[in-house]
Order: structure tokens, then C-alpha cells, then sequence
């Protein structure tokens, strides 16, 4: 059970965390008293940490975690939508690596980002792994590449018969997973990977959705226990990852207009 704590001397009664909260645990009855938690507030708490994020005197703490150990963030680094604009225009599925080993801090960065990908209830359910090192990164291939050819409709895409078909030369491959019970596992994955994969793009590496490896991994136990995943957890995503090789876009590919509605 959480423990949701306000601490009335350090509260100012500004009542932001009333209305940061989304599941309305907060409430006061006139705007001069504190804020108290609702009954059951515990129970319902998702620990989204909205409310010590804009509490302005760090008042509040929930299971020990109060908003000193919040990050602050600098107002004039944050980007302009050109900027992330032309991050999302540029982002490219990368399939030319150089032959150039990543290193580990710098994959240790980009994943400290996706802790801030959201997830359905905040339940933050992604689990990662990270195959490092070319030589495995080919031995998984290898056991994507026995699958798909087991696989009547698979085994005759080109990328099963051609060499780096499947992680196409990438140094590494980062992979997503949840328990099987996770609320919307596919979904938090997704976002998780995609913020990685833009963030790879915005440190000028190169990523890939490596979605024969997630199709093979969910239906080969035998990667599964190569991956060192027990029954009952489920890869959801795949990136590759590495330094960009032989790859000069001199423009953004054509994509057609969306197909849009307004009510
Ligand atoms: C879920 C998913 C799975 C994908 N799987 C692969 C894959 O196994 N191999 C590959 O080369 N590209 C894969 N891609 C990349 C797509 O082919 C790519 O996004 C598409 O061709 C458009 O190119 P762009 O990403 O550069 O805009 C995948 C993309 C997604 C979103």
C-alpha cells in the first residue's frame, strides 16, 4: 500500500496538487484549508508523482519519494516543435551499420530517457535488455533466421536468406518485454521503443524496428530462453542499434497525406 504524505508546515495551500492529480485524490473544503487525501487515496494513487512535480515547497511525499528527488528542468532547453518536427521527419530506419561497437554509457543514456515514456496507469511495466556485442547479436539472428524458415509464409522473404538480413550488421539490439499480466503491454512498449528510437536518432546514431525478431521471439520459446526470459514474459519490441554506416539521406522520403476526419 502507498503512503501519500503531506506535510501541512511546508504546505502552502496553493492546491496545485489537487488539480495535478488525475485520479482526484486530493480535496479541501474551502479554498483556505489544506489539502486532504480522500479516503482510500492509497489505494488509488498511481504514483505518477504529478503532485510533488508542482508542488512548489516539496510538501508532499509519496512512499518516501518527495520532489527533491524530481528532476528540475532547464525552461530554455526546451526545444522548439521545428525542432522536433524535423526530429520526427528525419528519424529513419537505419540498415547500414558501421562495423563499430557502441558503447555501453552511451546506450545507458538513451535509456535513461525512456523512463519518462508514459504508460497506461503509469504502471511502467517495460523491462529491458541489451544484446551488446555483434557476436550474439549474430547468434540471435541465427535462431530468428531457423524460425522464420520453419514458417511456411516467412521463409521466403528476402530478408530470411540474405546475411544481416534480420539485424541488418547492427552491433547491438535492444530489446523490450513485460510479464504476461501487464495491462497494455504492446502499447507501453511501443511508446517506450519509439522514444529510444527517437532519441537515437536525436545522438545522430542509427535504430530499427526489428519486428521479425519480436514476431519469432513471441512464437520460438527457444529465444525466449536464449534471451534469458522466463514463460511468462513476453518481448514486445526490438531496436536496433549502432553508429550509421554507408547511409546518406540527402532528403526526407515522400509520405502521402493523412487520411483525416474532423467531428
Ligand atoms: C513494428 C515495426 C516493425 C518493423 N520491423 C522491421 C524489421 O524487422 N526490419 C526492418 O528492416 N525494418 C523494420 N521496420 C521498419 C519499417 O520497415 C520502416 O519504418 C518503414 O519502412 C518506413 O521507413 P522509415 O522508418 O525510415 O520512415 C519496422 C517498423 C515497425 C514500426
Amino acid at each position: 500500500m502507498k503512503k501519500i504524505i503531506l506535510d501541512k508546515y511546508l504546505c502552502v495551500r496553493c492546491g496545485q496538487c489537487i488539480g495535478a492529480c488525475p485520479a482526484r485524490l486530493f480535496d479541501r473544503p474551502t479554498l483556505n484549508d489544506y489539502p486532504e487525501t480522500i479516503e482510500n487515496a492509497d489505494e488509488f494513487c498511481i504514483s505518477c508523482h504529478h503532485c510533488l512535480a508542482v508542488c512548489p515547497v516539496h510538501a508532499l511525499s509519496i512512499d518516501g519519494i518527495d520532489g527533491t528527488m524530481c528532476l528540475d528542468f532547464v525552461r530554455e532547453s526546451f526545444p522548439r516543435f521545428e525542432h522536433i518536427a524535423t526530429l520526427a521527419r528525419m528519424r529513419r530506419s537505419i540498415r547500414r551499420y558501421a562495423d563499430k561497437p557502441l558503447e555501453k554509457q552511451v546506450i545507458e543514456q538513451l535509456l535513461d530517457v525512456v523512463r519518462w515514456a508514459p504508460s497506461a496507469k503509469n504502471k511502467l511495466p517495460v523491462k529491458w535488455l541489451v544484446v551488446n556485442n555483434r557476436n550474439k547479436v549474430l547468434e540471435l539472428e541465427e535462431l530468428v533466421v531457423q524460425w522464420l524458415r520453419s514458417q511456411p509464409q516467412l521463409s521466403n522473404v528476402r530478408e530470411v536468406n540474405e546475411p544481416n538480413g534480420i539485424f541488418r550488421g547492427a552491433p547491438c539490439v535492444v530489446v523490450a518485454y513485460t510479464d504476461a499480466t501487464a495491462l497494455w503491454p504492446a502499447m507501453d512498449t511501443a511508446i517506450a521503443v519509439e522514444t529510444l528510437d527517437l532519441c537515437a536518432t536525436a545522438m545522430r546514431l542509427g535504430a530499427c524496428w526489428a519486428g521479425y525478431f519480436i514476431r519469432a521471439s513471441q512464437n520460438d520459446p527457444t529465444i525466449n530462453r536464449w534471451l534469458g526470459l522466463s514463460e511468462t514474459e513476453i518481448v514486445h519490441g526490438g531496436l536496433m542499434l549502432g553508429y550509421i554506416g554507408d547511409e546518406a539521406y540527402q532528403r526526407v522520403p515522400y509520405r502521402p497525406e493523412l487520411e483525416l476526419r474532423w467531428i
